[in-house]
């Protein structure tokens, strides 16, 4: 491969006359914007152990009041990209809000799309275009583009949540706005409660329901016990692992980023193949080793860690006796619709 040439290899004056006329010459950067064979990612491999956020969580609701900061939120932000770029991946950004007894995230709606993975507490909700959906350990709420949503809390205790965003794509494409809303007025019925069956959707007068986003709330319960029924059914299947998708279409449940859903089996190392996209790892129960290229994380219960897109992932769950049970977000969808999704090995 030949050597290209550099910018200091050209006469000062005329590299001064190009950036008068807004001109930059491509050989110079060629390589590092086409590298031979495989990308160099700016997402490194991180890890958050939840032990380390959680405290430092709850002192940001001594030091600030949810009036000052509208969402509490510590952005779990990739050094890679450096810090002040507040994002996970190229296109994911990961939050871990936390909501106090009484506290109220005020109704808004923005152009990314966002999901809650409920990490911690009993009684908070999240309104969603007037569902009002309830917050339990391993819940996910969709709070799609588009769509007014607010949070409230009626228990006891400090409620913490894992948000995912594709803010980092959308305010890349200089897209990316708010809008506050008024107060929703609740709906007497939530949308996802017909569909937790599986198999059979609603379709009064022969009509089937066209919205975009039929159901806002996964109930932990029922993924995990899918996940234990895909186990038991398949002894032979590797890769314990369900898809959030919109069942209507049985399409991803977002335009952008793919959530999932993973158990590993007492004892099971499971390795991931090399993948375009980025993801994202979070122990929902249980723990796991996670080895991501060369580097080692002990993933404990509540702790999240990414992974750069081009990496094969290896999963280890040490325990001989209970299995553990991830969450998976990665910006799959976003690859496919793009063309460039590869699986390498
Ligand atoms: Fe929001």
């Amino acid at each position: 491969m030949n050597t290209l040439g550099r910018l200091e290899d050209l006469p000062a004056d005329y590299v001064n006359a190009l950036q008068a006329q807004n001109l930059v010459p491509l050989w110079p950067s060629l390589r590092a914007l086409l590298p031979p064979g495989t990308p160099r990612p700016q997402t490194r491999a991180t890890h958050w152990r939840y032990e380390a956020v959680r405290p430092l969580l709850l002192q940001a609701g001594e030091l600030t009041p949810i009036e000052k900061a509208e969402r509490r939120v510590l952005v779990l932000a990739n050094p890679g990209h450096g810090l002040e770029k507040m994002q996970a991946s190229a296109a994911i950004y990961l939050g871990m809000q936390l909501l106090l007894p009484g506290e109220w995230a005020p109704s808004h709606r923005h152009t990314p799309n966002a999901v809650r993975m409920v990490v911690e507490g009993e009684g908070a909700y999240t309104t969603v275009d007037g569902e009002k959906l309830p917050m339990r350990r391993g819940d996910l709420i969709l709070t799609p583009t588009g769509l007014w949503h607010e949070h409230g809390h009626d228990g006891t205790d400090p409620v913490v949540w894992l948000d995912v965003l594709d803010l980092p794509l959308v305010h890349y494409l200089e897209a990316s706005y708010h809008v506050d809303g008024p107060r929703q007025t609740v709906k007497p019925s939530r949308g996802e409660r017909p569909y937790a069956r599986g198999g059979v959707v609603p379709s009064a007068d022969f009509v089937r329901d066209q919205r975009a986003y039929p159901v806002l709330r996964y109930a932990w319960t029922d993924t995990r016990a899918a996940l234990q029924a895909l186990a038991e059914d398949r002894p032979d299947l590797q890769a314990v692992q369900v898809t959030y998708v919109n069942p209507e279409t049985g399409s991803d449940a977002q335009n952008i980023l793919a959530y999932h859903a993973l158990m590993l089996r007492p004892g099971q190392t499971l390795r991931l193949p090399a993948r375009s996209p980025a993801m994202v790892l979070h122990a929902i129960d249980g723990a796991a080793e996670v080895a991501v290229g060369d580097q080692r994380f002990a993933l404990a219960e509540a702790d999240t860690c990414c992974a750069p897109g081009y990496t094969a992932v290896v999963l280890r769950n040490a325990s001989a006796t209970a299995p553990a049970f991830l969450f998976i977000a990665d910006e799959s969808p976003l690859h496919r619709k793009l063309g460039i999704h590869e699986v390498r090995s």
